[in-house]
């Protein structure tokens, strides 16, 4: 097999490139085909990923005529702060095989853009080396085996003004990811995660043990081990992969103070129930002012203002942004947050909403299946 031309990044955007769509065929050039199949892969057979994206078109917009919208704005509150607009960043590690500048790029980006970033865990990039007076930027933490070492990552987070400590909690084991495995997927040789070890270190197995439930199973985190932090944070404490409403509720009971619903890109587990319907589900047991924000298969404004209607307070984009990322680094971030925004304010004006509050279910058609 030969290796793929892979084009260096743009330096400038051309006029082709006006829609995510443009930017997800733009990225495959600028990529090896390993790292291509890593970041658009999913788990098994990508049911998943697939149905991310497609459940939007099963939704429809109904909009309402003749409102004033002159005071209109994207505006939404979370958590007490204030973000100029609900399209944020979400957590991708390992950035730097995608652009030299990795989260260093997606930073400024979103800086320049008023998006809060979720940094990840896997960072290639020192959380030091981010703006640190910036307010728009949450942490997000893997479980590191164990309370102490989990710890000093959130107090590190702390020390360098991240908003909130966002736990991802629907991956306690990789998916089956085939793509993956036909390309021989491995992080380059030597590529620096300033917070952590690339992987989490595994506990010894014994005679007889068994490689799964008593391998990341023993040293995955539990509903107590949340309780416990959230004990130890100033910061609020928001949970990233929720999907049934019985946790929802246990994670209110724990303490936490905030969700995110996502099925992980379609990563993880697959043909699990669409993040959309779930989200639709935890909105109607939670408090109405308890945030819940929405990560999968947003690609277009509209997607952003279905899911706002549907319960979310922001929404979450992954593979987009590293799709501008890997084009044209910092300014192919830019550009993508910036289409993504501009179709959401054009979307909220067209369907006769001025500011996030006033978009609702009322706003949804959604065709009765039985
Ligand atoms: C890690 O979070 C991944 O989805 O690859």
């Amino acid at each position: 097999m030969t290796a793929n031309t892979v084009l260096a990044p743009l330096t400038q955007i051309p006029s082709d490139l006006q829609t995510l769509a443009d930017y997800e065929q733009e990225a495959q050039k600028h990529l090896p085909d390993m790292v291509w199949q890593y970041l658009q892969g999913g788990s098994m057979n990508e049911c998943s990923v697939r149905s991310n994206t497609e459940q939007f078109e099963q939704i429809h917009l109904l909009p309402r005529m003749l409102q004033d919208l002159t005071h209109g704005h994207t505006a939404c509150e979370i958590l007490g702060q204030t973000f100029p607009h609900p399209i944020f960043l979400a957590p991708i590690g390992h950035q730097q095989q995608f652009h030299p500048d990795g989260e260093a790029a997606c930073a400024l980006a979103a800086e320049v853009l008023g998006s809060n970033m979720l940094l990840s865990t896997f960072t290639n990039t020192d959380m030091h080396a981010l703006k640190q007076d910036n307010p728009y930027k949450w942490f997000q933490l893997y479980w590191q085996g164990e309370r102490e070492k989990s710890l000093v990552l959130v107090k590190l987070a702390e020390a360098h003004n991240f908003k909130a400590i966002v736990v991802t909690v629907d991956s306690p084991h990789t998916g089956i990811r085939d793509r993956e495995r036909r390309v021989f997927f491995h992080l380059p040789e030597g590529m620096q995660h300033p917070h952590t070890p690339a992987h989490i270190p595994l506990p010894e197995l014994n005679e007889g043990d068994h490689p799964v439930f008593n391998g990341l199973m023993k040293i995955a985190p539990t509903w107590q081990d949340i309780a416990w932090l959230v004990q130890q944070t100033q910061l609020p404490v928001i949970l990233k992969g929720i999907l049934s409403p019985l946790d929802a509720q246990l994670a209110i009971q724990h303490g936490v103070q905030g969700l995110i619903v996502s099925n992980h890109g379609g990563r993880v587990l697959d043909t699990g129930i669409p993040p959309l319907t779930a989200l639709q589900l935890i909105k109607k047991t939670v408090p109405a002012d308890f945030p819940l924000l929405y990560d999968g298969g947003i690609r277009r404004g509209s997607d952003v203002f279905k899911a706002i209607a549907l319960g979310a307070s922001a929404v979450l984009i992954g593979r987009p942004a590293i799709y501008g990322l890997a084009s044209a680094g910092a300014l192919g971030v830019a550009h993508v947050i910036k289409i993504l925004k501009e179709e959401f304010e054009i979307t909220m004006a067209l369907m006769g909403t001025a500011t996030l509050k006033d978009i609702s279910e009322e706003y949804i058609f959604q065709k009765q299946t039985n």
